[in-house]
């Protein structure tokens, strides 16, 4: 089964993650794995952070001359910020002491601060707020790179798109290939299909900056050339939709999910959102007039496009912080101020397409098994000849 875990801390010496369980035999394009941590690093309304880090995975174990050996895949990714934080973020105790230091006892609204604090039992807010922190997701990114690597040898593309943030929605109808060729601008600017949409969101950023204010907005990923039957109806942790819905919620920020156009068909007719389905006698396969269901039904994939849509809250950090209570005197204070993002859809967006990657994978190697990529992949045809001769 395929499975991963990450560790470090936001401002820690790197951030490490462990994938479980991919075939031996895949051949790793590291060029293309950097090229997603710096697709996750762009778009407009980054914070300073962002210019600071320069993103590289370096790969530690389970590749060997390029390829995937079966073993445990381990990722290292170094945070170049952790010069500024040797003292504030020491391993070792007594460099509490150091000027560096500083407990962060003003829990900022919207955060893990407050629950985290609680929780762990905890007066400094820093140790909760280093591992909640986005960065995270740095590692996340890194392994998703590799899922899609190898989720590409059986013809899998994946790719995202932006379609909301603050107030401007962008309707520009969107065909897989438009949104793939978007992974090709080397400026990522708000990752939108529609360059007039794409102008205004750029206002509503520049709005929420100059207010010392932040925005949320909505990303759309979507999977081409899954096959029929990844996913299960037969039991509730089993259903794609809902591994894939636990999945982007898990993205920091991320509030809602919707699979294809869930949040409009709630308020349709059932003769106006169902996709009818047809048969090309031609090419032996049943095909469909429309994808509203998002390639999702009864929580298997049915062989169209997978489409999920990410919902972001505004940033929780404001520059113009909002009331909270000091952990010592427990009187009201502003919250605490990180430097911070204004507007991260787009890196969401990229987000949400590894922890596809991710979640197809293991769905995949679920369905075809193997220890070797020869042998997921005799699978895998042998299943796509019983689906053609079906
Ligand atoms: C790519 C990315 C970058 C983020 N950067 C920031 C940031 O700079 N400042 C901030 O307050 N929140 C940021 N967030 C959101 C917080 O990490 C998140 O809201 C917080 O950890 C609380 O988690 P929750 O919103 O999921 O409840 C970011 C989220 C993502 C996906």
């Amino acid at each position: 089964m395929l499975r991963f875990y990450t560790a470090g801390e936001s401002h820690g010496q790197a951030l490490v993650a462990v994938l479980l369980g991919l075939p031996a035999g895949l051949e790793i394009d590291f060029a293309y794995v950097d090229r997603e941590l710096k697709r996750r690093m762009g778009g407009y309304g980054r914070g300073g952070r962002m210019k600071i880090e320069r993103d590289r995975a370096q790969f530690l174990s389970g590749v060997r001359h390029g390829r995937t050996i079966g073993s445990p895949v381990t990722v290292l990714i170094e945070n170049q910020d952790w010069k500024n934080w040797t003292q504030a973020m020491a391993v070792e105790a007594g460099a509490e002491a150091s000027a560096q230091y500083r407990p962060v006892s003003q829990p900022r609204p919207g955060h893990a601060d407050l629950a985290g604090c609680l929780k762990y039992n905890l007066t400094d807010a820093r140790y909760v707020l280093e591992r909640a922190s986005a960065r995270e997701t740095t590692a996340r990114t890194a392994l998703g790179a590799v899922a899609r690597l190898f989720l590409r040898e059986f013809g899998i593309e994946i790719a995202s798109h932006v379609i909301q943030v603050g107030r401007v929605r962008s309707t520009a109808a969107a065909t897989f290939e438009a949104i793939q060729a978007l992974r090709d601008r080397e400026e990522i600017l708000l990752n939108c299909l529609d360059p007039e949409s794409e102008e205004r969101m750029k206002g509503e950023v520049d709005q929420a900056t100059q207010n010392r204010d932040s925005v949320g907005g909505v990303f759309e990923v979507v999977a081409h050339g899954v096959p029929p039957g990844l996913g299960s109806m037969a039991q509730w942790d089993e259903r794609l939709d809902g591994i894939l819905a636990q999945a982007m919620a898990s993205i920091q920020a991320v509030k809602a999910v919707e699979i294809g156009t869930g949040v409009e068909g709630a308020g349709q007719f059932g003769s106006e959102v169902h996709d009818e389905i047809g048969y090309d006698r031609e090419h032996s396969r049943f095909t469909r007039k429309s994808n509203r269901a998002g390639g999702l039904e009864g929580g298997m994939s049915n062989g169209e496009d997978i489409v999920v849509r990410g919902y972001l809250k505004p940033i929780s950090t404001l520059r113009r912080p909002l009331e909270s209570v000091d952990f010592g005197s427990r009187e009201p204070v502003k919250a605490a101020y990180e430097r911070s993002d204004v507007c991260v859809v787009p890196a969401a967006g990229v987000i949400g397409e590894a922890m596809m990657g991710l979640v197809l994978g293991r769905s995949f190697l679920e369905k075809f098994g193997g220890d070797s990529m020869e042998e997921t992949r005799r699978n895998f045809e042998g299943y796509q000849e019983q689906v053609r001769r079906f």
